[in-house]
C-alpha cells in the first residue's frame, strides 16, 4: 500500500478499504459525526460510507453539485443546519466530495463556532490531486472565484480509488488538466510519461496520481501560506479563473480543470514572450491542451470583462497584473508583471485559436 504523505500537520492517506478509515483517532475525540455531500456523491459514495459504523449516526447535509453552489447562502444554510442539529466543538465534518466541496465544507468549519475539525474524503481525480490538499478554502462572492477564503488544515485527508471508478468522462478530463499543470512545473519527462497515458489512462495508472500529489507536497511544504513558491501552482489559474467566472456569469458554467487547460494555452503564450519559453515546446503544448479542452470553450470571449476578472485576482500587487509564468519546462517564476496590452494579446491568441 501507498504509505501516506504528510502536509503540514496532517496525512494523506491511501486506502484500499474505508473500514481503514475507523482506525482513525478522530472519531474518539469528535463524536458527532456530520457529512457533507453533493446530489453526485450522495448517490455514488455516501452508501459506502453509511456501511462502516462510526457513520452510523452521522447527520448528512446535501449541497446541489456544482461550483455556482460555494456561495455564502450555502454557508448561511450549512450553518443554520449545524446549529438545528446543536453541533458543538464535539462535531467533526467530512467533506466527502470534489473540490467544491471541500472548499465549501472546509471553510464552513473554519468559521463554525470558531473552528471544529474536518476531513476530506476526495472523489474526483482534480479534489485528489489538488483540492483536498493544501489546506485551501473558500467560496466565490460577486461573481469573483475563491474571493473569500481560510488557510484551513484537515485533520486528515482519505484517498479512495475506487470512487473515481463512477466518474463522468469530463470530470476526470478537468483533474487530468491539473496533472498536467503539475506536470509543467516539474519537467518535460512527467509531462511525457501523462501524455503517454491520456487521461482515459489515470484510473488505471494511480501512480501518476500520486506523482502528482508529490509535486503539489513539495511545494506546498515549502510555503504553506502562498507567500512565495506556492503561487506557482497558480499556472493556468490567473486567466482560468476569469474564464471560469465568466461562464459562471454566462450561465455555461465550465468545470474547473477545463478552464485551467485553456488559462494555461494563454498564459504559455505569455511565457513565450516574456520568459522566453520555447516555441516548440509552447506548439506542442498547445497542441495537446487544445485538442482535449478547446471545444468546451462555448462562451463568448469579452475581452474587457476577462480582463477585469484577471484584475481581481488575489495576486495582483497594486494595479500590475501578476502571473506564474514557465521558463521552461520545470522551471516556473512567480509575481512575473504582464501589461494590460499583453493580456489581452495572450486572449487574442486564445480565442483565435479555438
Ligand atoms: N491549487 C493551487 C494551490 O493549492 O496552491
Amino acid at each position: 500500500m501507498q504509505p501516506a504523505l504528510t502536509f503540514g500537520n496532517y496525512q494523506a492517506h491511501f486506502v484500499d478499504t474505508l473500514q481503514q478509515l475507523e482506525a482513525h483517532e478522530v472519531w474518539q475525540r469528535q463524536p458527532f459525526t456530520i457529512v457533507l455531500v453533493d446530489s453526485n456523491t450522495r448517490a455514488y459514495c455516501l452508501p459506502r460510507l453509511m456501511e462502516l459504523a462510526v457513520f452510523q449516526d452521522a447527520l448528512i447535509l446535501e449541497v446541489p453539485a456544482g461550483e455556482s453552489t460555494k456561495n455564502l447562502d450555502m454557508c448561511e444554510h450549512i450553518w443554520e443546519s449545524l446549529l438545528a442539529a446543536k453541533a458543538g466543538r464535539d462535531a467533526v465534518l467530512v467533506n466527502l466530495g470534489g473540490g467544491m466541496v471541500s472548499d465549501l465544507g472546509g471553510f464552513v468549519a473554519g468559521a463554525y463556532k470558531r473552528g471544529i475539525p474536518f476531513i476530506n474524503i476526495p472523489t474526483t481525480v482534480l479534489a485528489m490531486v489538488d483540492a483536498t490538499v493544501g489546506a485551501k478554502t473558500g467560496i466565490n462572492l460577486g461573481g469573483v472565484k475563491n474571493s473569500i477564503g481560510l488557510f484551513n488544515e484537515p485533520e486528515a485527508v482519505f484517498f479512495h480509488l475506487p470512487f473515481l471508478e463512477t466518474l463522468p468522462h469530463e470530470e476526470v478530463l478537468s483533474g487530468f488538466a491539473e496533472m498536467l499543470k503539475h506536470a509543467l512545473l516539474s519537467g518535460q519527462e512527467h509531462w511525457d510519461a501523462l501524455v503517454a497515458v491520456g487521461p482515459e489512462g489515470i484510473i488505471a495508472n494511480p501512480e501518476l496520481i500520486i506523482r502528482s500529489l508529490k509535486v503539489k507536497q513539495a511545494i506546498v511544504g515549502q510555503d504553506p501560506l502562498e507567500q512565495g513558491i506556492r503561487k506557482t501552482l497558480n499556472l493556468g489559474h490567473t486567466i482560468g479563473h476569469a474564464l471560469e467566472s465568466e461562464s459562471m456569469r454566462l450561465g455555461k458554467p465550465l468545470l474547473h480543470g477545463h478552464t485551467v487547460a485553456l488559462g494555461m494555452v494563454a498564459e504559455l503564450w505569455l511565457s513565450m514572450q516574456i520568459l522566453g519559453f520555447p516555441q516548440k515546446d509552447f506548439k506542442a503544448v498547445s497542441n495537446y491542451l487544445l485538442g482535449l479542452y478547446g471545444s468546451f470553450l462555448n462562451i463568448d470571449l469579452s475581452l474587457d470583462n476577462l480582463a477585469e476578472l484577471v484584475g481581481n485576482d488575489k495576486k495582483n500587487r497594486s494595479k500590475q497584473f501578476s502571473f506564474s509564468l514557465l521558463q521552461q519546462f520545470g522551471k516556473p517564476e512567480y509575481n512575473c508583471n504582464v501589461s494590460r496590452e499583453q493580456l489581452l494579446e495572450a486572449l487574442v491568441y486564445l480565442r483565435g485559436s479555438l
